[in-house]
């Protein structure tokens, strides 16, 4: 069964992947975070695949960890299983948080409490109107753990965070865009076609500038001024010695051949 609790389809350059429990909500279980793991690791260096996009299947995104599978029957086993299966989620999200290929959320309805983590990891999340977040531990009586605290503390204001974690109360996709939870909320059926749309946009793009970009924006928010102008010179040397050619062919159908504008697209990366 564990095969069945992620499904993926590659379609010009997209990975689709969706959490593929709808009858549970997509809750994530001990088998879904080992499937998606496994599956993070089959696409991530595939040729056809440029940008992966997360999202439900059915009237979820995901409502979070599983209750009964995740919390009550691992903790009846001990500590050691419990570690593992945070270890085993808590994995997938981070290998997600520095994937090697841009990553999307499309956020096509529940979201809660452990699903903050995955929606994180996302370099960008895209909400239908009518999805419903909420941090739902304190409902259930527990802190938002597994990051969940960190993911509202980096993304919205103090008081947001505060006020969405003490209370647990549902948001909709909208108030999640305006709280900065996602970058933007639209109707569900107009959801996938601006999802396609910028996963479109960053295929055009040249990939290790893609990746050195993304980590960049991650890692210099703990940085002080000096460390960050450090750490961005030499995140270009490393990038240059990934694809030294793209910046220079970037520059030279710009300067000399005139057959683009960087300000305004991006250059032909096919030659
Ligand atoms: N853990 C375990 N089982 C779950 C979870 C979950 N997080 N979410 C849904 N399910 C199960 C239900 O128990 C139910 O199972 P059953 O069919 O065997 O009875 C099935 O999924 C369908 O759920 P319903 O509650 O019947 O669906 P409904 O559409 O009425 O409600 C909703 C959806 C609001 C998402 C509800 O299921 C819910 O509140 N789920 C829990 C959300 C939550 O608080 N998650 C934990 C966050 S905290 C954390 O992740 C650390």
């Amino acid at each position: 069964m564990t095969e069945e609790t992620v499904a993926f389809d590659i379609e010009d350059g997209i990975a689709w992947v969706r959490f593929n429990r709808p009858e549970k909500r997509n809750c994530m279980n001990p088998a879904l975070n080992r499937r998606m793991m496994e599956v993070l690791d089959q696409l991530e260096y595939r040729d056809d695949v440029g940008v992966l996009v997360l999202s439900g299947e059915g009237n979820a995104w995901s409502a979070g960890m599983d209750l009964k599978e995740y919390f009550r029957e691992t903790e009846a086993k001990g500590l050691g299983a419990v570690r593992k299966a945070q270890g085993e989620a808590y994995g997938w999200w981070r290998r997600l948080r520095w994937y090697r290929k841009p990553t999307i959320a499309m956020v096509n309805g529940w979201c809660f409490g452990g699903g903050y983590g995955p929606l994180f990891a996302c370099d960008l999340a895209f909400a239908a109107d009518e999805a419903q977040f909420a941090l739902s531990e304190i409902n259930w009586g527990i802190l938002p753990g597994g990051g969940a605290t960190k993911v509202v503390v980096d993304l919205l204001s103090m008081r947001d965070a505060m006020y969405h974690a003490l209370t647990g109360e549902l948001i909709d996709g909208r108030k999640a865009a305006a709280w900065k939870l996602v970058n933007e909320s639209l109707p569900l059926e107009k959801l996938k076609a601006r999802v396609t749309e910028v996963a479109n946009i960053l295929l055009k793009k040249n990939p290790v500038a893609l990746k050195a970009t993304k980590d960049a924006i991650r890692r210099v928010g703990e940085m002080t001024y000096d460390n960050a102008e450090d750490y961005l010179v030499r995140a270009q040397e490393a990038a240059n010695s990934y694809d030294n050619d793209g910046r220079k062919e970037g520059i030279r159908q710009f300067i000399d051949e005139k057959s683009y504008k960087p300000g305004l697209g991006a250059y032909d990366k096919a030659r």
